[in-house]
C-alpha cells in the first residue's frame, strides 16, 4: 500500500517508469503488433505515412549525399526497410529485443543492433541520423543533452540530424484526468489487473500520461509516459546549446508545411 500511495503522488517531472517499458516480455509483444498495424498511428505511424516520410527524406537528403544512416529507436525496422529500398545504407538501433529480433529476421542485410541509444560510442560515421515518431521529447532533459552529444559525435562533420517532436498544439484543450479500469488481460499486463490512468499537465509544456498497475497479488508498478512539447524557438534553443542549429523545419516527418495548427514539428539539424 505504501508504494501505491507514494506512486499516487504527483511525480517529479520525468520520473522514470518503475518497471521495464520498452523491453518487457508482455508489453513488447503488444508493442510489436502496434508497430505492424498498417492503418493506425500507434507505436509506429501508418504505413502510408512512413512511405511518404521515406520519400521526403530521399528527396530532401538524397542517398547520393547522405548514404550512411543511423536510425535511432528504429523499432522493428519499418523505416530502415523503406530507406534501404531508396538506396541508403542503414543501421538501426533499438532497446527492444523483440523489435530487433523481428527486424533482423524480416530484413536481412540491414545492420540492426539491440542497444540503448544513450550508450552510443560511434564517432564520425554517419551522414544522417534519424530519431522518428517524437521519441526525443520523452527523455528527461539531461538524457536529451547526452543524446544530442552522442549524435553530434556519431555524425560526420557535414552530417544532418532529422527528428520530430510534438508541439503544444497536440495537447491543446486536454484537461487533467484520473480514471481507472479493470482488465483480465491488457496491453501492460497479461494477468488480471487494475489500471489507474491519469493525464497530468505540468506546465512549461511538460505532460504526463501515467498508468499505475495493480495486480491480484498487490504488486504495484507505474508507467510514466512523459512529453516535452516544443515550439520552434524552444527546440532551436535546446539544439543551439548542444552545438546544433536548424537548417529547415516542417509540420511533420513527411515534410508538410508547418502552420499554427501543426501538432508536430520536424527539423533537419546540422
Ligand atoms: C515510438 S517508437 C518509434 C519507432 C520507430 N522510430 C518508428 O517510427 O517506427 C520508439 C522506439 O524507441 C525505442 N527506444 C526507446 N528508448 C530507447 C533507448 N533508450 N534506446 C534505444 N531505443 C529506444 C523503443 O523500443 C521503440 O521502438
Amino acid at each position: 500500500m505504501k508504494k501505491l500511495f507514494d506512486l499516487l503522488d504527483k511525480p517529479k517531472p520525468f520520473a522514470p517508469h518503475t518497471t521495464d517499458f520498452w523491453d518487457d516480455e508482455h508489453i513488447s509483444k503488444g508493442m510489436l503488433e502496434a508497430h505492424l498495424a498498417p492503418d493506425v498511428d500507434a507505436a509506429s505511424r501508418t504505413a502510408a505515412f512512413m512511405d511518404a516520410s521515406a520519400d521526403f527524406i530521399a528527396r530532401r537528403l538524397p542517398p547520393e549525399h547522405y548514404e550512411k544512416v543511423l536510425d535511432l529507436g528504429c523499432g522493428p525496422g519499418l523505416y530502415a526497410k523503406r530507406l534501404r529500398e531508396r538506396g541508403y545504407k542503414v543501421k538501426g538501433v533499438d532497446i527492444s529485443r523483440r523489435s530487433i529480433r523481428y527486424a533482423k529476421e524480416q530484413f536481412p542485410g540491414i545492420d540492426f543492433v539491440c542497444q540503448d541509444y544513450l550508450s552510443l560510442t560511434e564517432t564520425n560515421q554517419y551522414d544522417l541520423v534519424l530519431l522518428l515518431y517524437c521519441d526525443f521529447a520523452v527523455l528527461p532533459p539531461d538524457d536529451r543533452k547526452q543524446l544530442l552529444d552522442k549524435i553530434r559525435q556519431a555524425l560526420r562533420r557535414d552530417g544532418r540530424f532529422l527528428f520530430d517532436v510534438f508541439t503544444p498544439q497536440a495537447f491543446l484543450n486536454r484537461e487533467e484526468i484520473h480514471t481507472w479500469f479493470k482488465e483480465q488481460s491488457g496491453f501492460f499486463r497479461k494477468e488480471p489487473h487494475l489500471c489507474l490512468e491519469s493525464y497530468i499537465p505540468y506546465g512549461d509544456d511538460v505532460h504526463l500520461e501515467r498508468f499505475i498497475l495493480i495486480d491480484e497479488n498487490g504488486n504495484v508498478e507505474a508507467i510514466h509516459n512523459w512529453h516535452q512539447a516544443y515550439t520552434y524557438d524552444r527546440l532551436r534553443q535546446e539544439l543551439l546549446s548542444s552545438g546544433f542549429d536548424i537548417e529547415s523545419s516542417y509540420g511533420d516527418a513527411k515534410g508538410s508545411v508547418s502552420n499554427k495548427k501543426s501538432e508536430t514539428l520536424c527539423v533537419i539539424a546540422f
